[in-house]
Formats: C-alpha cells, structure tokens, sequence
C-alpha cells in the first residue's frame, strides 16, 4: 500500500521555525483538512503519520487531530502521546495502518526528518506540495521532491488576507520502470 505526503514549504524549500509553522495561511489548513480529515469511503478513516517534534508542535487542543489514526514517530521507547499510536519507525507505522482495517489512505504530515525517510520510501505516492511565496527564515527544510516526481495539478496563486501567495500542487511518483 503506497501513502501520500502533505507539505508546505516556501521558496527555499523551509517549513518551519522555532518548532512552529512560520505562517498562518486558514485555505491550506483547510485544504489539509480536506485532503487528511475524511475517508472516502464510509465508515472508514485516514491515517496521519507524524515526528514527535510535529506531534509536539500542535497545540494541544488540537492533539490528536480528529476523525484521523494519529501514529508517532519516535525513537524513544518510552515516549506516550494520548490519544495516538507511537511507532519506532516509518515501516513500523506503515505496518500499524495496513493491520486496521478501517483506514483508507495514509499521508506523512511532517516534519523535515521524517519527510527524509518518506520520500526516500519505496511506498510513497503522491506529493501534495502547497508552494509558499517568498523566503521565511526557517529553519526546518523540505529535502525536495524526487526526479520521479512529476507536477500533475496546480491551482493557485491564492493569498489569505494579508499573508503570502500560495499554489497547491500535486506530484505524482511515476514507476521506476517508465524512468
Ligand atoms: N510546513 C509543513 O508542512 C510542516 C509540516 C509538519 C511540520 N512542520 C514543521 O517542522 C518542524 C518539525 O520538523 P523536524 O524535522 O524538526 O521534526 P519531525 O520530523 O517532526 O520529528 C523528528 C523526530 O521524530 C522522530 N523521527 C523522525 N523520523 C524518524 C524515523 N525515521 N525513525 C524514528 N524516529 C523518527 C524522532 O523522534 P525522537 O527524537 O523522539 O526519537 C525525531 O527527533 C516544526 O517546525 C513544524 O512546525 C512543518
């Protein structure tokens, strides 16, 4: 089973900072909310799979993120989060969500080093990538897409209010056989 990879990163590939989003853009909210937060199919849910710096980055009213398995990723063996599945690795995630039969897709929500090991994963689909204008000081970076990956969709540009523009894209992962 392949999963799929949601990110914001601005010009500089940078998605965070000081342990938080360098930005506050609601329509990419709710485009990760319209891409993680429900199934398909009823009865069934998605899975978000997460660093324990990225767990430990959302406000804790937020935690875990709702109607989703929230699985986190840690090397600590002792390491709890309420209301989330700890793993010790990204196959060891991968493994928890294909064993619950109600999850339909599962995306990787971050942050900078677990978005290394996804991409470098022979499982990982598409890339949903929100490109943020500008350079933002970060200090957490988006490694960069894969030669395998190739822009589908665009839309955009887009501005909330008074922040910067925003295009939402979509990577396909072609199949290596087709180079
Ligand atoms: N712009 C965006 O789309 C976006 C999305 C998510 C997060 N962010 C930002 O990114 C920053 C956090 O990213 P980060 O790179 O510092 O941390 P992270 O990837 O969220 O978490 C790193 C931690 O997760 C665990 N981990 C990660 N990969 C692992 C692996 N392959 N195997 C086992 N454990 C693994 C380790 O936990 P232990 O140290 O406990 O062992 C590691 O220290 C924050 O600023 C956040 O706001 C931005």
């Amino acid at each position: 089973m392949t999963f799929e990879l949601v990110v914001a990163a601005d010009a500089s590939n940078g998605i965070g900072r000081d342990g938080a989003l360098p930005w506050h853009l609601p329509g990419d909210l709710a485009h990760f909310r319209a891409l993680t937060g429900r199934a398909r199919e009823a009865g069934r849910r998605n899975a978000v799979v997460m660093g324990r710096r990225t767990w430990a980055s959302l406000p804790p009213r937020f935690r875990p993120l709702p109607g989703r398995l929230n699985v986190v990723v840690t090397r600590d063996a002792s390491f709890v989060a309420e209301g989330a599945r700890v793993v010790h690795g990204l196959d060891e995630a991968l493994a928890e969500t294909a064993a619950e039969p109600d999850v339909e897709g599962v995306f990787v929500i971050g942050g900078g080093e677990l978005y290394r090991a996804a991409l470098a994963h022979a499982a990982c689909g598409d890339v949903h990538l929100t490109r943020v204008d500008g350079d933002h000081g970060c200090d957490v970076f988006f490694p960069g897409l894969e030669p395998t990956h190739t822009l589908v969709e665009r839309s955009g540009p887009r501005r909330d209010g008074d922040g910067p523009s925003y295009e939402l894209q979509r990577w396909a992962r072609r199949s290596p056989s087709r180079g």
